[in-house]
């Protein structure tokens, strides 16, 4: 059984499709790829399986999302975290007039005993030692590259099962874009699945085990990583060959 099975999902924004019956799964200890230009729907799937989809206006109009084989579509950020998937949205979402201490802590929620919560605020400076000097800085006051190593500590920060990552190289430049990937290998190769939504296709096909092409609000085609990277079509369009 995979892990993650999403079946036929579509969702609309008012009467605009965004995505129309789309299946993919994460199996145990995968890194999947979602690529494809601006405005396929990545997010928008990412979001529908995250219990934000909601909030962003998104209704699901079909489909079903199974996790470890239970039932999970339509749940909410909190229920899913408590079944052990986190999301890093897009764009980060940090709360930047908060400490970096502060801002993990607020991953930590669903962890009622404080000594736990102080382990794992110490596991994660140990993985960002980045942020080991700047504890006591207000989020938004870090670099761009800074913040996303945030924003997956505080996603990491429940040991989840599966982490969702919408763009995490987005906008960093090229040492933190490398740094971000080496951490999510270093992560998955600890036993988190990863479904990885990313433009920097080269990059993403590159760490991931198995990918997804989005087009237009549906998946063109999918496979293993060399079968992606060694597809002509694959290579015109997204890797620039
Ligand atoms: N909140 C919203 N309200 C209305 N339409 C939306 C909303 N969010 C997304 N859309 C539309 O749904 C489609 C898919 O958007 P989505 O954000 O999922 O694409 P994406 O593949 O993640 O793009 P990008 O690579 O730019 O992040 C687009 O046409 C977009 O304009
Ligand atoms: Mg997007």
């Amino acid at each position: 059984m995979p892990l993650l099975e999403v079946d036929n999902l579509s969702v609309r924004y008012g009467s605009i499709k965004a995505i129309t019956d789309v299946s993919f799964h994460v199996e145990q200890g995968e890194i999947v790829a979602i690529v494809g230009p601006n405005g396929v729907g990545k997010s928008t799937a990412l979001n529908a399986l995250s219990g934000i989809i909601e909030s962003n206006g998104g209704l699901i109009t079909s489909g079903e999302v199974r996790f470890e084989g239970h039932n999970i579509t339509g749940f909410k950020t909190h229920e899913l975290v408590q079944q052990g998937i986190s999301l890093v949205p897009e764009g980060r979402r940090i709360f930047p007039r908060m400490t970096v201490i502060e801002n993990l802590e607020m991953g930590a929620f669903t962890i009622k005993d404080k000594s736990i919560v102080n382990n794992e605020i110490q596991r994660m400076l140990d993985l960002f030692p980045l942020l080991k000097d700047r504890t006591l800085q207000q989020a938004g006051t870090l670099s761009t590259g800074e913040q996303q190593m945030l924003a997956l500590g505080r996603s990491l920060i429940i040991q989840p099962k599966l982490l969702l990552a919408d763009e995490p190289s987005l906008g960093l430049s090229p040492n933190f874009v490398d740094m971000i990937f080496e951490k999510l290998v270093e992560i998955n190769s600890e036993g988190t699945s990863i479904l990885l939504v990313e433009q920097n296709a080269r990059m993403a096909l590159e760490a991931c085990h198995r990918g997804y092409v989005f087009e237009m609000g549906k998946i063109s085609f999918d496979g293993k990583k060399d079968s992606l990277v060694n597809d002509e079509r694959v290579q015109k369009s997204y890797l620039g060959k």
